[in-house]
């Protein structure tokens, strides 16, 4: 504690603020961060003289093609990033995000590039703030590619920190399904989208969660695995003593939670003998579109606002904080890395909240109960079908649910050629043509089949009731749905 606050006065004095490099070139915040976990890669200034341990030139010197990405998030940030340096080296990309229009800004933003691109980009769309959306999106990927593309790359990125007001002490919910906002946008609809996908992953893909070092800043409890819990109302209390403000309490046990979720996999596929990997890392305060919104946003206090504009001047800019992301997916084939989370410079960061087993089994336990209604296996079509039988057939096995998914896993065949970028490929393009059995989550929920959900309404009253009996007004929460919060 004693060496953080050092760190964060030297920093503010002279460093931060960018009066002289002199503390910086003599090492002196790399050494106060590397006593101060959550400080390691936060910025160059505190990585300064050690060297990265995945370089760019090392990243473009692989070859890709052939292979698929998925990214959610993929609009902005670091998820932009990670996109489009994917395409650059071949691989195919499906770029997932809430808004069609900006999905395909994105794209062409991409296309626009001097480097060219080489991989194919899809774009689709996807709401983790609905878990309708999460499954209309798996069952919109696994009709149009089941047979043709398995998922080598799965980056879960999608994040947001926002609240209406950040010292509320009920958690923000989400619209669709009543639960902690940042916990379902960060984690959860990212936990049900790798159960629904997991059949149409390769045999040694690679998973990547986005997570963050205020991973160290969470409630008392760490990571809620009850409903009561995560949506209680009572004093926030951080993690290391005395409070802090709600909204960073509850992005900080969403992040955990993803680290959290990272070590059970690993743990999960161990008896498998699984080559899947899955690993989560950290960015690094890094000046994306998000982080820009938040320093002037209301949700900082004026001073905080003063702060992070500076230390923003000094921040990692996005394609740096993508790429220890990019590491964990291609550059670690040489090392058994696996549940394990890295910061900037790839540096691996041990986060004592993350190593207790038994959370990691009840939150994914919690996990997977919040989710169950979506959760019934998606059958992929058959490659035999035509349209009009698909017309028929959409929605058909309403209920059909516990099929044995290692017999219904689809043959692989890899995308041997890299079909041309087109302008004009949208999202309407990802919706289904050939489905011969798409199921629907059990309880006879109705997931909007395409994939363009924000433009249709949806009906509160077909999905499945996830986040408990009490109504948000009752229970004086805030729910929120705005796009654009800002996020850290
Ligand atoms: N930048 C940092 O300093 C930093 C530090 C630590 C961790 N992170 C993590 O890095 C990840 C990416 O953040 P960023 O900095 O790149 O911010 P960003 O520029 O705001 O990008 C966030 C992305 O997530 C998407 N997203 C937000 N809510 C969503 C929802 N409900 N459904 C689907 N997509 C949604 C955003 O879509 P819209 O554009 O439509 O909002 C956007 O594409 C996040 O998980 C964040 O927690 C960032």
């Amino acid at each position: 504690m004693l060496v953080a606050v050092v760190v964060a006065l030297i920093a503010a004095v002279v460093g931060i603020f960018g009066y002289t490099s002199i503390p910086t070139e003599l090492g002196l915040y790399s050494a106060l961060a590397s006593f101060h976990p959550p400080s390691v890669g936060l910025t160059p200034a505190l990585t300064y003289g050690i060297p990265w341990g995945f370089t760019w030139d090392e990243f473009y010197q692989q070859n890709l093609t052939g292979q698929t990405a998925m990214v959610t998030g993929a609009n902005s940030g670091i998820g932009l990033d990670l996109a489009s340096s994917l395409a650059k080296v071949g691989a195919d990309v499906v770029m997932l995000c809430r808004n069609p229009q900006k999905c395909h800004d994105a794209k062409s933003k991409i296309l626009q590039e001097e480097t060219p691109i080489k991989g194919n980009i899809i774009t689709m769309t996807m709401d983790t703030a609905s878990l309708a959306s999460v499954r209309a999106l798996a069952e919109a990927y696994i009709s149009e590619h089941g047979n043709d593309k398995r998922i080598d790359f799965l980056f879960l990125n999608a994040g947001v920190a926002s609240s209406t007001d950040r010292y509320n002490k009920c958690p923000t919910k989400t619209e669709a399904d009543q639960l902690d906002y940042h916990f379902q946008v960060n984690y959860l609809s990212h936990h049900l989208l790798y159960h629904l996908l997991k059949p149409f992953l390769s045999e040694d893909a690679k998973i990547v969660q986005t997570s963050s070092a205020s991973s160290f800043v969470s409630f008392t409890y760490k990571v809620a695995t009850d409903l009561e819990t995560l949506h209680g109302c009572s004093e926030p209390q951080f993690e290391g003593g005395g409070s802090n403000s709600a909204l960073n309490l509850a992005y900080g046990q969403s992040k955990l939670a993803q680290i959290l979720w990272v070590k059970k996999l690993t743990r999960l596929l161990e008896p498998e003998q699984s080559k899947i990997r899955a690993n989560a890392f950290h960015p690094g305060l890094t000046h994306t579109p998000g982080v820009g919104r938040m320093a002037d946003s209301d949700q900082l206090a004026g001073w905080e606002q003063v702060m992070l504009k500076h230390m923003l001047q000094k921040a990692w800019q996005s394609p740096d904080g993508a790429l220890t992301g990019l590491y964990l997916a291609t550059g670690t084939s040489k090392n058994d890395i696996r549940g394990r989370y890295f910061h900037p410079q790839s540096q691996e960061v041990v986060n004592p909240m993350a190593l207790d087993e038994k959370l990691q089994d009840d939150v994914w336990a919690f996990s997977d109960e919040l989710v169950k209604a979506y959760m019934t296996p998606i059958q992929v079509p058959s490659q035999s079908t035509t349209s009009s039988d698909a017309d028929d057939d959409e929605t058909t096995d309403g209920g059909g649910n516990g099929s044995d998914q290692a017999a219904d896993q689809p043959p692989v065949e890899q995308a041997a050629e890299i079909i041309e970028n087109e302008e004009s490929e949208t999202t309407e393009e990802a919706i289904p043509e050939d489905v011969t059995e798409v199921k629907v989550p059990i309880e006879d929920a109705e997931p909007d089949a395409g994939v363009e959900i924000e433009e249709e309404a949806q009906d509160a009253d077909a999905e499945p009731e996830v986040g408990g009996e009490e109504s948000s007004e009752e229970a004086g929460d805030v729910t929120t749905k705005q796009e654009g919060e800002p996020m850290l």
